[in-house]
């Protein structure tokens, strides 16, 4: 079977995740290609020397620039920090090597434009890590929406609610500062509702919205690890540059109107994403913390019947959901990113564009920019 040798650049959390993918994929589905874990890159020799042992790959590399020219990767794999994605895809796109990046695709709209831009003329597949689109639960939403069981789409109504910063002692690490993170909650998570209200409702037309820092200064660590934080404080504060909560209203091309919420400070709420979708037959509603259910009503049913009743999304016919356990056996949150690495794969071998691509990473930052221009001139903006 033909292999795909993978250049993956960063291993911790997303390092993590698209690695353990790379290994499930072919354990499951019968993809046109199986994915060889060639390559780690990382900054730090030690770290990522251990990192490439724990995770199989063959070899590593702590010089992006040099790694992705190298010619025994067929594909790079971007999770490093938003910053770095736009330097590392134009470099890949250049090399003719096939692209997977984190979400947001780029720090701003332009340069995801132009990440999009050179990855369409280099004719490579180019792919961008919206995970949330590839559970079962959203698919079966998405057929739903599609086979018209909704109606006339009304509402959507997404929230994403963390809660890991609510503690003004939290460090200030890379996802607070504004030079590499881009934006705070606003590009981090509202990113994925945003690109999963295109996904299940079609494309925005106008948004107005508002930002809110809580906590403006944050002890400086000399070390950091992604979300966990576990580094050793320097005894300094430093600026807290995004925000930490991020709202907004939409309307849609369709005439559908949305609220989108975003926060790092819900207490008690760890990844609480979810959303409603209200239609003129009906109604979702989906909790990422209970990932294999969807809530669907049916206006149709009678009045005596009627309520939101609970499909388990685990059956062979739930897209992706077949290819795992029998029915009823719940899957998780690594498994999207074997869903997502799956149809990366199959794009590359079908020469089809892949779904999401960086068109919808753009469009994605293109919203995320039009909401930051809605609060600096305050009013409505057109996307
Ligand atoms: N799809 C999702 O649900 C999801 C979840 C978390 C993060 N993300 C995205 O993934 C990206 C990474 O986030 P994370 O949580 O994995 O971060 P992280 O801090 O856990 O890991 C970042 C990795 O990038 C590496 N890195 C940083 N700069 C580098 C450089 N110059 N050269 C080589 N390696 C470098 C670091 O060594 C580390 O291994 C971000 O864009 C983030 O928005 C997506």
């Amino acid at each position: 079977m033909k292999k795909l040798n993978a250049g993956l650049i960063g291993y911790k959390f997303m390092g993590r995740a698209h690695s353990n993918a790379y290994r499930q994929v072919n354990h499951f589905f019968n993809a046109d290609a199986y994915i060889v874990p060639r390559a780690l890159c990382g900054r730090n020799q030690t770290a990522v020397r251990a990192a490439a042992e724990k995770f199989g790959f063959e070899t590593y590399d702590t010089d992006w620039k040099s790694f992705i020219k190298r010619d025994d990767i067929d594909f790079v794999d971007i999770t490093s920090p938003s910053n770095m994605h736009m330097e590392m895809a134009l470099m890949a796109a250049d090399e003719k090597k096939h692209i997977f990046c984190e979400k947001p695709l780029a720090m701003t709209a332009k340069d995801a434009k132009t990440m999009w831009k050179s990855a369409k003329s280099a004719g490579i597949v180019h792919q961008v890590g919206f995970n949330y689109r590839f559970v079962p639960a959203i698919r079966l939403a998405k057929r739903l929406i599609d086979e018209g069981k909704l109606g006339s789409i009304y509402h959507f109504r997404g929230l994403y609610l963390q809660d890991w910063i609510v503690d003004p002692n939290f460090p200030l690490v890379w996802r607070l500062d504004k030079n590499v993170a881009g934006s705070g909650a606003h590009g981090d998570i509202n990113a994925h509702i945003i690109d999963l209200a295109r996904f299940l409702i079609g494309d925005f037309k106008k948004v107005m919205g508002m930002k809110k820092t809580f906590i403006k200064r944050r002890p400086i660590v000399e070390s950091m690890d992604g979300l966990s934080a576990s580094g050793i404080s320097s005894g300094n504060m430093g600026d807290v540059t995004v925000d930490d909560a991020s709202i907004f209203m939409a309307e849609f091309k369709s005439g559908a109107v949305g609220t989108f919420e975003a926060t790092r400070f819900a207490t008690g709420r760890r990844n609480g994403m979810s959303f409603e979708i209200n239609g003129s037959k009906g109604s979702v509603k989906f909790e990422f913390e209970r990932m294999n259910e969807l809530q669907y009503y049916n206006a149709s049913d009678p009045s005596y019947q009627q309520g939101f009743k609970l499909i388990s999304a685990t059956e062979s016919e739930h897209e992706f959901a077949g290819a795992w356990w029998p029915p009823g056996h719940i899957i998780g949150y690594e498994h999207t990113f074997v869903h997502e690495m799956y149809s990366f794969v199959q794009a590359i071998c079908s020469g089809l564009k892949a779904n999401p691509d960086f068109e919808d990473g753009y469009i994605c930052c293109k919203i995320l920019d039009a909401v930051d221009n809605s609060i600096k001139e305050g009013g409505w903006i057109d996307v």
